[in-house]
């Protein structure tokens, strides 16, 4: 009888191991823990058909390097055993999951080079960002975050090369110290306040500077053009005000320039089009004046071209057509815009012979709503008609 029971709970034991390890040679405990975070693990997370994990080599066992929850549901919730089992992670990644934050493990928050949060976690706070101290690439967005500004979260983190913090309610001013090695930096849709620090243009090596949707005024500093290695920068939605700097022609690469709704006077500068890479140019919502000094050759070598709203800028209707629709006026032979401002362009040649107004379109749906009310009133009130007739002449 002993020999069949143990030979059978053997036979068991066999069954239950084949059944969980038949799929992956990951790290049981750390299988667990994924469990535990509502990762399906159906398939073998070490598979690189798996796209929201990634696994090291190593041997017995492998272990997560990368982890991405994506649309978690609100029961999951962090627990400091499984996070602590999760320590080899490199990157991890939070969107769109409402769970609780919690402090990390410090073997975690330590193995962490790189860290997404996009609208989860519900809120966060400088204290809980700066756990992540070996971070190179931090993204948070579409998240509260709690901090007196960026500058302490921007100078606890010292290896940092990447970083967003954007849509984040985040207040304070724009740092004035920065990393050498930052590539990457978007505070976009924030509340920051203040003037562009002029010692963000030792940032030699910025790639991409997304400013937008601030609060930001005072003028854009003279020595922008140090920022050489920029690609594309947007400066739009704040209060800036002055001219733009000359010095911008420096930046040969130059992809993108968004300097829209902002308060920028001045002229426009024809440097800008002897920037050979421009894709894309918007100067719209802005108080520049005089006359638009770019061809249309330029205007059409770009992807997006925006330049309206600007009511006292003008363009020279011997160079450019009309047909671009720049959204503002031609200028008369002074160089101002030619009074009224633009003038509604669809409505001044074809109704020019004919007085009588075009028939309206907006009025044939009220048309037929109350032809359909008198038809369905008429047929209610012959049968209305009809039920007395048939119960009188009974
Ligand atoms: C992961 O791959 C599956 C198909 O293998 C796909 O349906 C799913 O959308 C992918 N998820 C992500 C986050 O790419
Ligand atoms: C997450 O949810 C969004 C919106 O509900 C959906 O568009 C997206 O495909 C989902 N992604 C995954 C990986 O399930
Ligand atoms: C900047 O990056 C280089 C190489 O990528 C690295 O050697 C250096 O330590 C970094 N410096 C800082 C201050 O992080
Ligand atoms: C910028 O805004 C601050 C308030 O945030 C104000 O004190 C300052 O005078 C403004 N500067 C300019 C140049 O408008
Ligand atoms: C800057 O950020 C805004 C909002 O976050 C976004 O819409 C815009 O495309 C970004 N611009 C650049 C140049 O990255
Ligand atoms: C940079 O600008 C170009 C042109 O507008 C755009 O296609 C590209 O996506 C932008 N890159 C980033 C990282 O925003
Ligand atoms: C631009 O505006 C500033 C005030 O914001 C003013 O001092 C300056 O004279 C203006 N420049 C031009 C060219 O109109
Ligand atoms: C248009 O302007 C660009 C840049 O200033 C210049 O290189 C080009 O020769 C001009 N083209 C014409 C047809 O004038
Ligand atoms: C418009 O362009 C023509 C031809 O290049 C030039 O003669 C004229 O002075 C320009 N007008 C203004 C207002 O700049």
């Amino acid at each position: 009888m002993a020999p069949l029971f143990l030979s059978f709970t053997f036979l068991l034991f066999l069954l239950s191991t084949k059944s969980s390890s038949q799929s992956t040679n990951l790290d049981p405990n750390q299988l667990k823990a994924l469990r535990s975070l509502s990762v399906p693990t159906g398939k073998d997370p070490c598979s690189p058909l798996h796209n929201s994990t990634i696994c090291d080599s190593s041997t017995p066992f492998h272990h997560l390097i990368s982890l991405k929850l994506i649309n978690c549901s609100t029961d999951v919730t962090l627990s400091q055993s499984s996070l602590k089992t999760l320590s080899t992670l490199q990157d991890l990644q939070f969107i769109n999951c409402p769970v609780s934050p919690v402090h990390f493990p410090s073997e975690l928050s330590s193995s962490l080079q790189s860290f997404t949060c996009i609208n989860s976690l519900k809120k966060l706070t400088s204290v809980w960002l700066i756990q992540l101290r070996n971070v190179v690439s931090l993204t948070v967005s579409h998240v509260p975050v709690s901090a007196s500004g960026p500058s302490i979260i921007l100078n606890s983190i010292k290896n940092l090369q990447s970083v967003t913090i954007s849509h984040a309610n985040l207040k304070g001013v724009v740092p004035t110290k920065w990393h050498m090695n930052l590539t990457y930096v978007d505070l976009s849709g924030n509340q920051l306040k203040g003037k562009i620090p002029s010692s963000l243009t030792e940032l030699e090596n910025l790639l991409h500077l997304n400013l937008s949707s601030n609060s930001l005024n005072g003028t854009i500093p003279n020595s922008f053009g140090n920022l050489l290695s920029l690609r594309n920068v947007s400066l739009a939605s704040n209060a800036l005000s002055g001219s733009i700097p000359k010095s911008i022609s420096a930046i040969s690469g130059l992809v993108h320039l968004d300097l829209g709704s902002n308060q920028l006077n001045g002229t426009v500068p024809k440097f800008i089009s002897d920037m050979k890479g421009l894709k894309y140019l918007n100067l719209e919502r802005n108080n520049f004046e005089g006359v638009l000094p770019f061809n249309a050759s330029f205007i059409k070598k770009l992807v997006v071209f925006k330049v309206g709203e600007n009511s006292n800028l003008c363009y020279n209707h011997s160079t450019l057509s009309s047909k671009l629709k720049l959204g503002i006026a031609a200028c008369d032979k002074h160089g101002l815009p030619v009074s009224p401002p633009p003038p509604k362009e669809d409505f001044s040649d074809d109704t020019a012979e004919d007085d009588t107004p075009p028939p309206k379109h907006e009025h044939g749906p009220s048309r037929v709503v109350f032809g359909v009310a008198i038809g369905l009133s008429s047929i209610v009130f012959l049968i209305i008609l009809l039920v007395l007739l048939s119960k009188c002449c009974k």
